[in-house]
């Protein structure tokens, strides 16, 4: 279903006055990643919301409108985007990834709940992309192969009590762990202390992979043990996988580790499909 109650595979009617609202996943950087879903719904859209730099990643359309804005007015720009809409427009929103992991399509959400009648009554759909978490993995090998769980480390949502709570409770419950958000100018110490609280839980071995702008030209894949992880291997554009005690690491002669997670914990009755 659409976030507008519509069945699978149906392409919305406009709203009541005749405006839509998608949220579009970009992917992780070039356009071989961005799916046939996102392309179709970014060439529908007379009018395209985003960061400037994702909107950058759009193929220009002749008469489409562009509004970029500042990558922290979420909110404000999930308003304005909803406005237009609500005045008759075909309106997309862009995110990089997909928009509903640590992206606009909450903010929309979110506006749309706190906002006017009119807003609840927009035909409103998300168009999933490739997240970041799966880009890094899939460079890295398998290791999200079994449990895992993602978490923004950025503490400007949340305190960072509640982002120590969660790594710990992960930590215990033998999740692999995936950060967005890992480190910026603003927040320079928070995942030095994440990595020191992991070395407490997890044994010194464990894989850590820095995957960096993956996706893109310049992508890199860096891969340590817990007891080697430091921030200064990571920067805005780094997507962080933190392996468990069960994930394992196969060296191979002149090419990159495979890292992965087995699908059976050890000592585990059966197999997983
Ligand atoms: C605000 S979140 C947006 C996540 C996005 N919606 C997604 O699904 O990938 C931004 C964070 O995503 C991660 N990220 C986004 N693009 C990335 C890429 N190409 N390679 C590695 N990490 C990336 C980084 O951790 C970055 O700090």
């Amino acid at each position: 279903m659409s976030a507008g109650g519509e069945p699978d595979g149906q392409k919305g009617a406009a709203g009541p006055a005749g405006g839509r609202l998608v949220v579009v996943g970009l992917g992780p950087g070039e356009a071989r990643f961005l799916t046939p879903q996102a392309a179709a719904a970014l060439a529908e859209a007379e009018a395209l919301y985003g960061y400037g730099p994702y909107l950058d990643r759009v193929p220009l359309r002749p008469g489409q409108a562009r509004l970029a804005s500042d990558n922290r007015e979420e909110l404000g720009r999930a308003r304005a985007a909803l406005a237009h809409a609500a005045a008759g427009s075909r309106v997309a929103v862009v995110s990089g990834g997909d928009p509903g992991v640590f992206a606009m399509a909450a903010a929309v959400m979110e506006a749309i709940e706190a906002g006017p009648a009119e807003w609840r009554a927009l035909d409103v759909e998300v168009v999933p992309g490739v997240t970041a978490m799966l880009a890094v993995a899939a460079a890295a090998g398998a290791p999200l192969g079994h449990d895992f769980c993602a978490m923004s480390l950025s503490d400007n949502l949340k305190p960072f009590e509640l982002v120590e709570k969660r790594l710990r409770l992960a930590a215990e419950a033998g999740l692999v762990m995936a950060f967005y958000n890992p480190v910026s100018k603003a927040r320079p110490w928070q995942l030095d202390r994440a990595f020191d609280i992991l070395r407490g839980l997890l044994p010194a071995s464990v894989p850590v992979i820095f995957g960096r702008a993956a996706g893109r030209p310049d992508a890199r894949t860096v891969i340590v043990p817990l007891a080697a992880a430091r921030a200064d291997l990571a920067d805005m554009a780094t997507c962080i996988i933190v392996g468990s005690a069960e994930t394992r690491r196969i060296e191979r002669p002149g090419r990159p580790p495979l890292v992965y997670a087995p699908r059976a914990v050890r000592g585990a009755a059966g197999g997983a499909s």
